[in-house]
C-alpha cells in the first residue's frame, strides 16, 4: 500500500528490571500505589518487539538497581549528527543516571558534552524540520536551550509548558514526520498562549489532540514517518492518525504510565 515512507531508526532502551515508583517527581507518581514490575517488563518487551518487527534497531543499556526511572532512556541525551548532549536532571533522585548513560554513549563511540544547565534530553527536546523544539517550565531550563543551539548548530524554538501533568515536552507533542517541513501532533492546552501561537505559525497543519488523548499518553508516541507506536488508550488520536495516512501500532505501557511516562519516554533515538 503506498502512503507515507518509513525511515529505519536506531533506538536505545533500558529494560525496567528495577522499575518502581519510589518517589514522586511528577503528578502521575504515587509512591503509596502498587507497581507490577513483571507486567512492566512484559509491556516493555512488547515495545522492543514492535520496533524490531517494523525494521528498527534496538540497542539496550544495562539497568542499575536503585535507579527506577532509568527505563526512561529518552531523558538521557539528545543525539543528533553524531553529537551527544547528555543530561543534567532536575530531581536529585535521577541525577546518578547521567554518568551511567554517559558510559554507554562513550562506549558506543560518541563524544558526550555535559550540559551546564538542567537538561532532560529528548524529554524536552524534539528535533523536527531542521530545528529543535524545546520545552521548559518544569524540567529543562531555558539556558540549556542555548547549549543545544550552540552544540548542534540548529535553531531552537523555546516552548514554555504550563500544566504539571505535561511536565516534559514529549508528553504533549511528538514528531509524526521529523523531516522538512515536518509534521507534528500536540495538545495546545499544555502550552502558554505564546507557545501555541508559535506552533500554529510553524506547523499550520499539525494534528491537534484532545486533553483526553494527552492524558492517555497519546502524545508520548514514536513515529518512523509511517508507523506510529502509540498508546491504545488514546482512542481518538489513534483514529485520527489513520485518517492522516499514518499506520498506528498500538503498544500498551499502562504499568509504566504510573511513573509518568510512556512509549516515547522509553525510547532514545540515536540519530545519524
Ligand atoms: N518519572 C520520570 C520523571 O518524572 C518520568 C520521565 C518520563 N520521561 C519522559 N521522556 N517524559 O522524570
Amino acid at each position: 500500500m503506498p502512503g507515507k515512507p518509513a525511515r529505519p531508526r536506531r533506538y536505545l532502551m533500558c529494560e525496567p528490571r528495577h522499575f518502581d515508583v519510589a518517589y514522586a517527581i511528577n503528578p502521575w507518581m504515587d509512591p503509596a500505589g502498587t507497581v507490577d514490575r513483571e507486567l512492566a517488563r512484559a509491556q516493555w518487551a512488547t515495545l522492543v518487539d514492535a520496533y524490531r518487527t517494523h525494521g528498527h534497531t534496538v540497542e539496550t543499556i544495562e539497568p542499575v538497581p536503585g535507579l527506577p526511572d532509568m527505563v526512561f532512556a529518552a531523558n538521557s541525551a539528545l543525539v543528533h549528527g553524531g553529537r551527544v548532549l547528555g543530561a543534567r536532571f532536575r530531581a536529585p533522585q535521577r541525577q546518578p543516571e547521567t554518568d551511567v548513560y554517559e558510559v554507554w554513549y562513550k562506549a558506543a563511540g560518541y563524544a558526550v558534552r555535559e550540559p551546564d544547565e538542567v537538561c532532560e534530553g529528548e524529554g524536552d527536546l524534539v528535533p523536527v524540520g531542521g530545528r529543535v523544539l524545546a520545552g521548559t517550565g518544569f524540567r529543562t531550563s531555558p539556558g540549556a536551550h542555548e547549549e543545544v543551539r550552540e552544540h548542534f548548530g540548529l535553531p531552537v524554538v523555546t516552548l514554555p509548558l504550563i500544566d504539571p501533568h505535561f511536565y516534559h515536552l514529549d508528553t504533549a507533542l511528538f514528531a509524526l514526520d521529523d523531516g522538512t517541513p515536518g509534521d507534528i501532533a500536540y495538545y495546545p492546552g499544555a502550552f502558554t498562549q505564546e507557545a501555541r501561537n508559535t506552533l500554529a505559525r510553524l506547523f499550520p497543519d499539525a494534528l491537534l489532540a484532545t486533553r483526553q488523548d494527552a492524558l492517555a499518553f497519546g502524545l508520548n508516541s514514536v513515529s518512523d514517518g509511517r508507523h506510529v507506536f502509540v498508546a491504545p488508550q488514546a482512542t481518538g488520536l489513534v483514529g485520527r492518525l489513520a485518517e492522516r495516512g499514518y499506520v498506528p501500532v498500538p503498544v500498551d505501557l499502562s504499568e509504566i504510565h504510573k511513573a509518568g511516562g510512556g512509549i516515547k519516554c522509553c525510547t532514545q533515538e540515536l540519530r545519524p
